[in-house]
């Protein structure tokens, strides 16, 4: 198989479905898979292969079903960035309308956050749900964010931690079928995507974001799971904090009513796509987060995992104020040069078993396109390991320019869709 793939010959059915539980299981060696991965990743695979290798990897591990839940039921998945807090508000948000949302999510790898890192920064909060506690959160008050179960397709937390250390992360078979897979074993009754396109996010470029939204969402058709993609700029960071319980502040600003424009417009959108979706009229989006019926479902949530929504979020002991040197307009912020700059100021890991600093982090006090003056601050970077920051310094400084002219206007976050 690794001859053939290394050839540019297409994987039968029948290698396919027994490579995949083969290494699940044991049988085929890391050294092989890593191989096997690498001449995926060079040569691709076809589209029947990639949708036989999702559902190899799906019969690994348990298929879930919501369907006696007697609620519709609406999945969310971002291919992740930095500042991307977005399912926070979002589950609720959709939940407030009777919709139930299973948020089975990931931590953080390198410079892109993990939805469950940010919520346990919240006191007392837990990721660990049992699927009949999963069920009756469901059931009320209608969204949980959580881990998914050790029988959630083993093989993706095998072969993704592979991919992980080989360079073969970024390639769109590995990515799509690594999150379809998951998804459709999910079994909710539908599937928003929030496909990231930029510096930031696994696809750099408009065009090959576009192919994995394609790619995913006809894996998701073609097994009978309603899916759609937004495509979304991940050129900058989204909103004005990173970092885990920076950006759960930011979710609540967002829950109340507040929080800033780009992160409220994905969030309105996603929600828009997902109640579509599951048939429910939703022409009161915004009013829900500004009249605090949002803001009720997740504090239910918050509390049904064990946190309390209304404790002090832990703080960084040290700041750091990041200046600008000169008059004129703040033309860019480099998603990936701010994802690596909090990521070294302790927000993320470097390894799977690291832990995180739930304070550390970025605030942004300016974005692209405000006018900026000398000496004026315009980032604060927050650490417990102060030793960090001039690493992170050095990651950011050049990720951020202060230029003559006013940049032009960003008209949307959402670049594109993919129905
Ligand atoms: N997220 C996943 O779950 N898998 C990938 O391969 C990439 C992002």
């Amino acid at each position: 198989m690794i001859r053939a793939k290394r050839d540019r010959h297409s994987l039968s059915d029948a290698q396919i479905d027994w490579v995949v539980d083969a290494y699940t299981r044991g049988v085929v060696a890391d050294e092989q898979m890593s191989a096997l991965a690498m001449a995926i990743f060079l040569n691709g695979m076809e589209p029947g292969e990639i949708a036989r290798w999702t559902n190899a990897m799906i019969d690994t591990g348990e298929r879930m079903s919501f369907a006696d839940l007697g609620k519709v039921t609406a999945d969310k998945h971002s291919t992740g960035g930095v500042g991307d807090k977005v399912t926070l508000p979002l589950a609720p948000l959709v939940a407030s309308y009777g919709v139930a949302v299973p948020q089975l999510s990931g931590r953080g790898l390198g410079h892109t956050g993990g939805t469950l890192d940010k919520l346990e920064a919240i006191p007392g909060w837990s990721a660990d749900v049992s699927n009949a506690r999963l069920r009756e959160i469901l059931a009320d008050p209608g969204c949980v964010i959580c881990a998914p179960g050790a029988d959630l397709v083993p093989a993706d937390k095998r072969l993704y931690a592979l991919r992980d250390v080989t360079a073969t992360v970024d390639c769109i078979p590995l990515i799509a079928s690594s999150i379809m897979s998951k998804k459709i074993a999910e079994g909710a009754g539908s599937l928003t995507l929030d496909v990231k396109v930029g510096s930031g996010a696994f696809m750099k470029d408009a065009q090959t974001a576009r192919a994995l939204a394609e790619t995913m969402v006809r894996l998701g058709k073609d097994s009978g799971l309603a899916t759609s993609a937004l495509l979304t700029d991940m050129s900058r960071p989204l909103g004005r904090a990173i970092g885990n319980a920076l950006e759960v502040e930011e979710s609540v600003a967002v829950l109340a009513g507040g929080g800033p424009a780009d992160l409220v417009e994905l969030t309105v959108a996603l929600a828009d796509e997902m109640l579509t979706k599951s048939g429910v009229d939703h022409d009161d989006l915004a009013e829900r987060l500004a009249d605090g019926r949002a803001m009720d479902t997740w504090k239910a949530m918050i509390r049904a995992q064990g946190g309390d929504p209304d404790a002090e979020l832990p703080r960084a002991t040290h700041t750091e104020d990041v200046v600008a040197e000169r008059d004129g307009w703040l033309t860019e912020t480099d998603a990936l040069a701010f994802g690596v700059a909090s990521w070294r100021l302790g927000a993320g890991r470097a390894r799977k078993e690291d832990p995180v600093q739930a304070g550390a982090g970025i605030e942004l006090h300016a974005v692209v396109g405000d006018k900026v003056s000398a000496g004026q601050k315009l980032f604060t970077l927050h650490t417990d390991t102060p030793e960090r920051i001039p690493r992170a310094l050095e990651a950011l400084t050049p990720g951020f320019t202060v230029g003559d002219d006013e940049p032009a206007e960003r008209a949307s976050v959402i670049l594109d869709a993919v129905k």
